[in-house]
């Protein structure tokens, strides 16, 4: 929790503290006008260049400009946060399981790089053979303040303590006073947690639409929103109460779930809109015409040629 944020201002002149609560305040004010800028979000770093969520990943997606990193969370046994997109490991190491069965130290003996060569011969790179899992401490060691975070929490359900680790994370380092993150996820629930332990956190609810089993329009994953074409200002403000924006799937099975109106009526009720996962440079100058913020991508560099 941000003390000092929340003193008031004759308590915080007589403690002399007012130089760091306006660094602190200074701080989370240029993220929220950073964030009126259309922003880069490197979707598990530059993964559609090197394996999702290693070092060459993030360093890629550094060098190509991404105003953002991307981090999928999950729990290991030892109650460590993990930076890894999948519940279970078969996709993108060379382990069997779920994340949540291993200790640390189990999870860093895996491969977690030659999938991708095996995948994606054409963008294979003997350095990625052997790449290893990483934790979010590692990650925050590593590029500090440096780096803005766009942080998922996955399965929340699965993991009751994972918001209070993370919260305590970033807290401990410093970085939601220095503006350094956004928590997102398709949870409601997990993002009311996050911000009840720390209103100043930026938050970003997901949102998935695909159509409904009965074949009657498009249904919300989660049913945290109703169908794009019948949504009300209301559910909108709703959101608008605990998140500064909200990020939608813009396709399902090749046909649109969303429109320019969609993105309008965010705006107009103050939420900002990142669309996922945006890959393609049609599909990116398609949204950027619509007025969007931001938009997750496998590749940042394309995304940068096309703003810049
Ligand atoms: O976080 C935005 C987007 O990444 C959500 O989908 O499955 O790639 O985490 P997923
Ligand atoms: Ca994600």
């Amino acid at each position: 929790m941000n003390i000092l944020i929340r003193l008031p201002l004759a308590t915080a002149l007589a403690l002399g503290l007012t130089a760091p609560l306006t660094a602190q305040a200074d701080a989370l004010e240029q993220q929220l006008d950073d964030l009126q800028q259309f922003q880069i979000i490197a979707h598990r770093g530059a993964s559609g260049h090197a394996p999702e969520h290693t070092w060459p990943a993030y360093e890629l997606a550094r060098e190509m400009g991404a105003d953002y990193l991307e981090l999928d969370l999950h729990m290991n046994a030892d109650g460590e946060l993990m930076v890894i997109h999948d519940t279970t490991l078969e996709r993108t190491t060379d382990g069997e399981g779920k994340v949540k069965d291993f200790t640390l130290e189990a999870l860093k003996a895996l491969d977690a790089g030659s999938w991708f060569n095996q995948a994606h011969p054409e963008r294979a790179d003997d350095a990625y053979a052997g790449a290893r899992l990483l934790t979010l401490d590692e990650v925050i060691d590593r590029y500090g303040r440096d780096v803005r975070y766009y942080i998922e929490t996955k399965s929340p359900e699965r993991y009751p303590e994972l918001q209070r680790a993370l919260v305590e994370t970033l807290e401990a380092e410093g970085l939601v006073d220095a503006g350094s993150v956004i928590i997102q996820s398709f949870s409601r629930d997990s993002l009311e947690q996050v911000h009840e332990l720390n209103a100043d956190i930026p938050l970003v609810q997901l949102v998935w639409y695909s159509p409904a089993e009965d074949g009657d329009g498009l249904v919300e994953w989660t049913g945290v929103t109703p169908a794009p074409a019948e949504i009300t200002d209301a559910d909108f403000q709703a959101i608008a109460e605990y998140a500064v924006g909200v990020g939608p799937n813009v396709v399902y099975d090749g046909e649109d779930v969303i429109d320019k109106s969609f993105v309008e009526q965010a705006h107009a009720n103050g939420l900002l809109v990142h669309p996922y996962t945006i890959n393609e440079p049609e599909q990116m100058q398609r949204l950027l015409d619509w007025g969007v913020d931001g938009m997750f991508t496998n590749f940042p560099d394309r995304l940068r040629e096309i703003v810049e």
